[in-house]
């Protein structure tokens, strides 16, 4: 099928390369000129793993290509996806400038006789289809089209994967002629497929992404029970885990969640019920825990060193997870600021998150020393906090980092290392939710 994805950032660009790959013919609009150039040139503005081979494929075999013009992407595509920002505003709520911006774009250059699918991607609140096809038909009064809701689901950091075999595709439609296109679009994924009303599947993606947040929290707050009566969070989570109906995903503790989405989404979920009339309170003490957080693991470190004040500190990982460069709202990045807020001076090392931390503002270089490996971070350290779980941290050799440390103190904010190995080579070494030794 042609195909149009409007917006080349993460969701755009992976979903249009993933499109590519089982054979449809895709064309990727951006309004960022620079981003279209380098896309062109075959460069990619994000790391994801596998992103890049799959871009170089699919442009090489002509299925995938990029350019500036809407009217371009609309001539040659029967579906058009919208996968623009929707960024948070300062009282949690979504601004939908940007999508609302698409459509009346989408209105202009739609011809007589043209039917198109405008499919939302872009995670939005409950109603805002209804809002894009009145846009639409305030604009253009003789747009044929429909509005679809199609929610994405992919992680940051897997997100190829997580398009090519998803759990399930969402499909908000109240055409059948609209549900029947989008029907053929995900045929070769050989997915399921859900379809719903429109409003419904808006509703999926912040219920789905607030749940997500909720277990999180949830096993947070279990682990500082945990924390004070020497029970471990990781056999609490096993054990509830193994429950079919709980499940053991989503139930690792640690500092906490970020990133773009959890922390956005829980809000807006927050925002959505206040206006439509029925607060959902519970979330609100989601985000009450997902901040203690950070603090409870903070005064942890306080605790063991009195004062931070001047205190050398080793941060491994600014990256909001791991397989990622992202570091918009990461509790790594709070946890640095915080530390060197408090006069601590800290190195940190990060395997892909530093020159972005940098190039984004969110680390001052001249307060933060940001160095080329781990073990350099580690060099005269008086603690070494673990804030984000790169596989190489549980790589190290650790009688070399000990070795390097000027006290032997490990502080894990996700529980990665095990506590009898870092006990055995001499570490005092605290975990969350679990005993410490
Ligand atoms: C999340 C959802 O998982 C995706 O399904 C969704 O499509 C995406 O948001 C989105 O709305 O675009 P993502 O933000 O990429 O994906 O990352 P996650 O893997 O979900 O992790 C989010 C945060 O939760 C990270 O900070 C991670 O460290 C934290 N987390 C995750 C935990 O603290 N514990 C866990 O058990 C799992």
């Amino acid at each position: 099928m042609d195909l149009c994805i409007i917006g080349s950032g993460y969701v755009g660009l992976v979903s249009g390369a993933c499109f590519a790959e089982v054979g449809h013919h895709v064309v990727c609009v951006d309004n960022d000129q620079r981003k279209v150039d380098a896309l062109q040139a075959g460069k990619i503005p994000i790391y994801e793993p596998g992103l890049e081979e799959l871009v170089h494929r699919n442009v090489a075999a002509k299925r995938l290509r990029f350019t500036n013009s809407i009217e371009d992407g609309l001539d040659h595509s029967q579906v058009l996806f919208i996968a623009v920002p929707t960024p948070p505003q300062a009282d949690g709520s979504v601004d939908l400038t940007y999508i609302e911006r698409v459509a009346r774009e989408i209105a202009a250059v739609l011809k007589p006789g043209q039917y198109r699918v405008v499919v939302d991607k872009s995670t939005v609140p409950v109603k805002t289809g209804e809002k894009v096809a009145d846009t639409i038909k305030r604009y253009n009064k003789n747009a044929e089209f429909d509005v679809v809701s199609n929610p994405e689901f992919l992680r940051e950091g897997c997100a190829v994967p997580d398009l090519m075999n998803p759990d399930r595709v969402v499909i908000g439609s109240a055409s059948q002629r609209a549900t029947d296109l989008m029907k053929q679009v995900y045929e070769p994924f050989r997915a399921p497929i859900l379809v719903t009303d429109v409003n419904s599947a808006e509703l999926i993606k912040h219920a789905a992404n607030s749940f997500l947040s909720l277990k999180i929290s949830y096993i947070n707050a279990v682990a500082a029970i945990c924390e004070a009566s020497g029970a471990d969070v990781e056999m609490v989570a096993d054990g509830i885990g193994m429950d079919k109906r709980i499940g053991r995903n989503f139930l690792n503790a640690g500092l906490g969640y970020g990133g773009s989405c959890f922390p956005k989404d829980v809000k807006a979920f927050i925002a959505i019920s206040r206006q439509l009339g029925t607060p959902f309170t519970l979330l609100e003490e989601v985000e009450r825990i997902n901040t203690q957080q950070l603090s409870r693991y903070i005064d942890k470190v306080r605790d063991a060193l009195w004062v931070l004040k001047d205190k050398k500190i080793a941060v491994w990982g600014l990256t909001f997870k791991p397989d990622t460069d992202d570091v918009r709202n990461s509790v790594a990045i709070d946890l640095v600021n915080r530390l060197v807020a408090e006069g601590a001076q800290v190195s940190a090392y990060d395997p892909k998150g530093a020159e972005k931390a940098v190039e984004w503002g969110l680390i001052d270089p001249a307060k933060v020393k940001l160095t080329a490996t781990p073990l350099e971070a580690v060099v005269d350290a008086e603690a070494l906090l673990l804030a984000t779980e790169w596989p190489e941290f549980a790589n190290q050799d650790f009688s070399q980092v000990k070795e390097k440390m000027h006290t032997p103190l490990v502080f894990d904010g996700r529980n990665l290392f095990n506590p009898e190995t870092m006990k055995d080579l001499g570490f005092t070494y605290y975990a969350v939710g679990r005993p410490s030794h």
